[in-house]
């Protein structure tokens, strides 16, 4: 008896250690549904206000032909820890950045969206 409830709560540990160690691509759509999509696709070739996000993952900022980006949006390379430190502050990163968005501070929140970008 007491052995199976000792098996029973380790199993329930597991898969919360396992549930909050890996970022979840689900949340990170809803969220880019939430925060992002009014201005970005993730869709190939599709054209909104903000520049297209489908292959993000090691792309040098500002660099979407045709895309008018603000002065000075240049620079740097969409790791993922520039993509967090971008995403949790935009102005914080391109002080003159167009992209008004005020910040994403919840760094899980930021980590899901990113996987569910690809960027890893
Ligand atoms: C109100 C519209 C708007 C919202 C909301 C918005 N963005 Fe943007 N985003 C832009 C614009 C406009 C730019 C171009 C920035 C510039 O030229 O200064 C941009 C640029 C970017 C870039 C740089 C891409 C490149 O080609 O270098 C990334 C990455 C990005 N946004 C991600 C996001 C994410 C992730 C979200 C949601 C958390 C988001 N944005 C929300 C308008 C928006």
């Amino acid at each position: 008896m007491k052995y199976s409830l000792l098996v029973a709560s380790l199993g329930i540990a597991s898969f919360l250690v396992a549930n909050t160690a890996s970022a979840d691509a689900a949340k990170g759509e809803a969220s880019f549904k939430k925060n992002c999509m009014v201005c970005h696709s993730n869709k190939p070739g599709e054209k909104k206000i903000g520049p297209n996000l489908s292959s993000l993952a090691g792309r040098d900022a500002g660099t979407e032909p045709g895309f008018k980006y603000s002065d000075g949006f240049t620079g740097v390379k969409w790791d993922a820890a520039n993509l967090q430190k971008f995403i949790e502050n935009p102005k914080g990163m391109f002080p003159k950045t167009k992209m008004t968005f005020p910040g994403m501070k919840d760094a899980t929140e930021r980590t899901d969206l990113l996987e569910f970008l690809g960027v890893k």
